[in-house]
């Protein structure tokens, strides 16, 4: 079998259209939308989320604010922030960046933004409400899962009230990011979920308990992790990692540091190119599935979409008279 690629690229070019739309008829009825981050200290990774937002924001026309602070800042000044960002009603999403500056206390910071402007449902009250299958701003990356995932049942031209009802679904990773709110949105969306983790790993139970998995899918942060003896045939497998990974400019071999010798020919490695994979072994798990995301252009590429749907919804709320 040779699976379908499930093209998040498109899927995204299609989200933006509408969310291009929608932004332009809510000016029109004078309602503005915009998403600040809020970033303490200059983690590489919370930087380049924060300009790839900002890139998204400004080709969608949407308004656009960057709250950088030193990494000295302590966590009452960027409360000061995060309150400030809550009373202004050009703000319609406030997205935490993390990590934080080590001296910062996350938990207060997600405490306190305002329910409505949480869109990527980063505090505990609005994880509470999505588990309990009421409303909140889905967070965007298991919100990009699921979109990709529906998708696939429409393919099947499946009731979309029936959900995933009757299929198993299998998320390998628990972070209270991704695995967490993934699994309890699709437990809401009626499917058998069972969530693996580290431990399940080292019980030696992994593999077979994917191999159940109609929809699996794979956030855990380990380069290639998920291989052919991982998948069903024609499961539909979803790649959420985004791994950097460092070429041998010898022998062309992928290295998970970026300096020492190469693991494959013992070459120094020097200033060597980067190269971002996902979680899954894409050649060999497409050889078995019936569909699968590639890294680039899979989930990452939907969830920036979600994230901007989020605060278009939200400003639409804010304007309709919700708290
Ligand atoms: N596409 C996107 O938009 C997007 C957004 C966010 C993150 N990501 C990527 O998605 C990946 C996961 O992110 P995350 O934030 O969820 O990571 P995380 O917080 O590090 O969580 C990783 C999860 O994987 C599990 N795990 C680790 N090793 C395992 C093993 N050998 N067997 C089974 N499970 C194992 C961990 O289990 P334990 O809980 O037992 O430790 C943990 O639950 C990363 O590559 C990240 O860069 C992508």
């Amino acid at each position: 079998m040779t699976a379908r690629i499930i093209d998040g690229r498109a899927v995204a070019a299609e989200l933006r259209s509408r969310l291009v739309e929608d932004i332009e008829i809510l000016r029109e009825r004078g309602i503005t939308c915009g998403i600040a981050t809020v970033q303490v200290g200059d983690d590489f990774g919370a930087s380049m989320y924060r300009d790839a937002v900002a890139r998204m924001c400004s080709g969608l026309n949407l308004a656009f604010r960057d709250e950088s602070l030193a990494a000295t800042s302590t966590t009452s000044e960027v409360l000061d922030v995060v309150m400030s960002l809550n009373e202004d009603p050009a703000v319609s999403g406030i997205l935490v960046l993390r990590p934080l500056a080590p001296g910062v206390d996350e938990a207060q910071i997600v405490d306190r933004i305002a329910p409505l402007k949480d869109i990527d449902c980063l505090s505990p009250g609005n994880l509470g409400r999505l588990m309990l299958g009421r409303r909140a701003w889905p967070p965007a990356t298991p919100a990009a899962c699921l979109e990709l995932l529906e998708r696939q049942l429409q393919i099947e031209d499946r009731d979309p009230a029936r959900g995933f009802a009757g299929d198993q679904v299998v998320v390998v990773g628990r972070s209270p990011s991704v695995g967490k709110p993934l699994a309890a949105m699709l437990l809401n969306r009626h499917a058998t979920v069972t969530i693996c983790h580290s431990y399940t790993d080292r019980a030696g139970t992994l593999a077979e308990i994917t191999r159940r998995a109609k929809f699996l899918v794979a956030a855990v942060g380990v380069p290639g992790f998920i291989g052919r003896e991982h998948v069903a045939p024609g499961a539909v497998v979803v790649d959420v990692g985004i791994n950097q990974l460092f070429v041998c400019g010898a022998c062309g071999a992928h290295n998970h540091e970026a300096t020492g010798a190469c693991m494959a020919c013992g070459g120094r490695l020097e200033d060597p190119q980067t190269v971002t994979v996902g979680d899954v072994r894409f050649d060999e798990v497409a050889e078995m599935a019936g569909a699968v995301t590639p890294v680039p252009g899979g989930v990452g590429a939907v969830t920036n979409m979600m994230l901007a749907r989020n605060a278009v919804r939200a400003a639409e709320a804010a304007a309709e008279g919700e708290a």
